[in-house]
């Protein structure tokens, strides 16, 4: 063999080796929390941007973290393939940007409170988080090991409720103490508190997404009543209360809708059209019209109570942008197409039919996702698990209509 071919065959083997080595740090360091399906889905990075999004998710020595990132660069440079199908947008929105401190959380359901105190659960971190929207400053409160919260919701007083989706337990944040006070589910097979919401009347209702309940609590005789739901692994998952007390439910299993009477606990099936489909949630606008993203087929739909009328319309991006968390804000309805790297918001107007959407950053790379969304007066909270951020959303200003 002459030199040349001896150093290419050498230099070859090198970058194998590096190749697969740097391959090996990735099964070692990126599984701990999801698979490596999460690297081949994304919309690929530059070395800057995957060096930016992986150290929102885990802390690496340099000698481990460089290789992975050029390793990653090289396998996974930004593409096109998941790309969105964007509306031309007629507002502007901005997005002011809070980072959680423990990395890899999987921080998720912001929700405003009193004081511009908004709260957040870190699922896998197993945590409650506290953000004092006004001067930035946030406190992680440890929850009780197992819990793995799914969301957190804010009773009148403006007290933080979790809901304990590992363990079976729901439960609050005693401010005076700092401590928990925490409730088990008294049934063996009410498993999974997964997103709940609290009635005028100072009842907390809330879905259980595996165990195909829904239950509702009463703070004061501190009892649990539960409701079976009619139709077998139904999933209910987003759930929101009508003005008129009606508890309505999104179904994530089956093409359907649950309206739950408040008094007898009686249960309405409304079946949405030509499934079958998922619905992960849905929301209330001021007519008292339900709102729901039906994410299996791409859709967002609405359904009429006093008509029983169901018009479903197609999201920008098209049947597979899985459309998941939505909110009714100011006078429009706003959702997010989950699938779409990088993720989109977008606006739909009830009165021109018509949609317009933007695309998404957090944390200076685009990614996602974002599955709650819930809206006050003055803004959209929203988070995006991937890097940890929770986004506060506004409309500053409508320039055409
Ligand atoms: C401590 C936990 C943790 C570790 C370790 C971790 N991640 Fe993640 N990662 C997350 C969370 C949480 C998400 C959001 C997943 C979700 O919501 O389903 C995520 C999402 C992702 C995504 C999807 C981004 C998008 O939205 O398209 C990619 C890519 C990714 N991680 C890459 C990596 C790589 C590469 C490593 C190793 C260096 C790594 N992760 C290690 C927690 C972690």
């Amino acid at each position: 063999m002459n030199k040349l071919a001896f150093a290419l065959m050498l230099g070859c083997f090198t970058h194998n080796t590096i190749a697969e080595d740097s391959h090996r740090l990735i099964e070692t360091h990126c599984t701990a929390c999801h698979g490596l399906s999460n690297i081949q889905r994304s919309s690929g990075y530059t070395e800057e941007d995957w060096g930016k999004l992986i150290d929102r998710m885990v802390l690496l020595p340099e000698s481990v973290r460089n290789p992975i990132v050029a390793q990653l660069a090289s396998h996974h440079a930004p593409n096109t393939f998941r790309a969105p199908i964007l509306s031309e947008p007629n507002r502007h929105i901005d997005v002011e940007i809070f980072l959680t401190p423990s990395l890899g959380q999987r921080a998720r359901d912001p929700v405003e409170g009193l004081n511009g105190e908004v709260w957040w659960v870190g699922q896998t971190g197993n945590q409650l988080g506290l953000l004092d929207s006004r001067s930035g400053e946030m406190t992680e409160y440890p929850l009780p090991s197992g819990t793995y919260p799914h969301s957190v919701t804010i009773d009148e007083n403006g007290v933080p409720w979790f809901l304990g989706n590992r363990n079976g337990t729901i439960g609050y944040l005693d401010r005076e103490t700092d401590q928990f006070r925490v409730y088990e589910l008294p049934r063996e097979h009410a498993r999974d508190p997964h997103t709940g919401e609290f009635a005028a009347d100072g009842r907390f209702w809330f879905t259980l997404q595996q165990s195909n309940l829904v239950s509702v609590f009463d703070p004061f005789t501190e009892l649990f009543r539960f409701v079976e739901l009619p139709i077998p692994s139904s999933r209910p998952y987003g759930l929101k209360i009508h003005p008129n007390g009606t508890v309505y439910v999104a179904c994530n299993g089956s093409a359907c809708l649950y309206e739950i009477s408040p008094n007898d606990l009686s249960v309405n099936v409304i079946t949405i059209p030509d499934g079958p489909m998922t619905v992960r949630r849905l929301d209330i606008d001021g007519n008292g019209d339900i709102w729901f993203v039906n994410s299996g087929q791409g859709l967002l739909g609405r359904y009429v109570p006093e008509t029983g009328n169901i018009t479903q319309w197609p999201t920008p991006s098209g049947a597979d942008s899985h459309p998941y968390a939505i909110t009714v804000y100011e006078d429009g309805i706003w959702f997010n197409e989950s699938s779409r790297r990088p993720e989109t918001l977008v606006r739909f107007d009830p009165k021109s039919e018509t949609f317009e959407s933007w695309i998404l950053e957090s944390a200076s790379v685009q990614s996602g996702l974002i599955r709650h969304m819930r809206a006050t007066q003055s803004a959209i909270w929203a988070h995006q698990t991937s890097t940890g951020a929770l986004l506060k959303i506004q409309l500053t200003e409508a320039n055409n209509d």
